[in-house]
């Protein structure tokens, strides 16, 4: 069986590391606490808020996740859903569902788990009044963890100044439990949070992901090879966190090619990395053609240019010679589409392609 896990949210046994982390946002929930969450994309936000969230007693964990949320009824409908979901009791889940009465809802049985489900009449809940039916229920409960994942999403719903300004309001209502709001697009939470303008601003403390303890990820990740008698050579797992800039998600799917290309009883050793990436191109080679399909000429030369810098830059002559776009205002301005489009990043001056493996697949399939 496969032991890496990609693209999912990870706990338990399959969680590593981030002790501290751990502690500190524990601590938070249990004091009814508001903290935001950011780091890039596959860091490991999600798994890291719902491991603490999860090995904390007595609490329930309202899950609700705000990708590409477009309006106030379809939020207000999510955090609904959410609420219900946390509400394992059968008689209380049937009080829940007066108390959303305005959002019209209907029972279902998920028929793989024979959980409960629930749908919303389409576009019902589009009035403030139902969410605050939504918080009044969440108020009912002892002690509750909501966590609003993606949440910088919410700045592409209509009036969203007046939805965050309605939502900070509701939040603030709420002694007994917590708030943790995590995203990956780090300049739109920064806005939300720290722009005295906003109605967030100065609402929570920020927790910032990083990498995980390298020496620690390498022991685990090594554990998995060795458990199938697979020996790992020294460096070769450090050299694997090098290329993927320490990303733990992107480490893991590196980890899983590798794993595909080779057989329980081999070593491994750097010879079998050009048939893994080989394996990762395999993987991803799809999503990149529609990627680049999508892109006008000039953020296509932007984006080949960038990776044939190594994958980040300064907006320089260099940059721009590397692109072939002929002035630097038309190279920022198809920057700035890729960063729109989650691409590209901008740190400070600099400007950088979040995918290591996009950054070798475009360098070695298109030059
Ligand atoms: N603590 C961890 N231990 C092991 N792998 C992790 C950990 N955190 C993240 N990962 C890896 O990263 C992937 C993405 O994690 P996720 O929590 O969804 O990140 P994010 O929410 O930041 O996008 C997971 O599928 C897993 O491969
Ligand atoms: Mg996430």
């Amino acid at each position: 069986m496969l032991p890496f896990r990609f693209g999912m949210r990870v706990d338990g046994n399959e969680f590593c590391g981030r002790r501290q982390e751990l502690d500190q946002l524990r601590a938070y929930m249990e004091s009814s606490g508001r903290v935001y969450v950011v780091g890039e994309r596959r860091i490991g936000k999600t798994s890291l808020v719902f491991e603490a969230a999860r090995t904390l007693d007595g609490t329930r964990v309202v899950d609700v996740d705000l990708l590409a949320v477009r309006s106030l009824a379809d939020v207000t409908q999510r955090l609904a859903a959410a609420v219900v979901r946390a509400e394992t009791g059968q008689v209380r889940l049937l009080g829940l569902l007066k108390g959303l009465a305005q959002l019209r809802p209907t029972l279902g049985v998920d028929p793989s788990t024979g959980a409960p489900t629930v749908g919303f009449a389409p576009g019902a809940g589009g009035r403030p009044e139902s969410l605050e039916s939504v918080f009044a229920l969440i108020g009912q409960w002892p002690q509750a963890v909501v966590v609003l994942d993606e949440f910088q999403d919410i700045l592409s719903v209509p009036d969203h100044a007046a939805v965050l300004a309605q939502l900070r309001g509701l939040v603030q209502k709420q002694p007994r439990a917590s708030f943790v709001y995590c995203g990956s697009l780090r300049h739109r939470m920064e806005d939300i949070f720290t722009r005295d303008d906003s109605p967030f601003f100065k609402a929570a403390m920020r927790l910032q992901v990083g990498a995980i303890d390298r020496a620690e990820f390498r022991d685990f990740l090594a554990a998995k090879f060795v458990g199938a008698q697979r020996s790992v050579a020294p460096g070769l797992l450090d050299d694997i966190c090098e290329l993927c800039h320490d990303n733990p998600g992107d480490v893991q799917r590196f980890c899983t090619a590798l794993w595909q290309v080779t057989t329980d009883g081999q070593a491994l050793t750097a010879a079998e990395l050009p048939a893994a990436w080989e394996m990762v191109f395999a993987m991803h080679a799809q999503e990149y053609e529609v990627i680049l399909r999508n892109l006008s000429a000039q953020q296509s030369q932007a984006l080949r240019g960038l990776a044939a810098l190594g994958g980040r830059s300064r907006l320089t002559g260099e940059l721009l010679a590397a692109t072939g776009v002929a002035l630097l205002p038309s190279l920022a301005k198809a920057l700035s589409v890729l960063a729109g489009k989650g691409l590209v990043v901008k740190d400070g001056t600099e400007y950088r392609i979040c995918d290591p493996f996009l950054i070798r697949w475009l360098v070695t399939r298109l030059s």
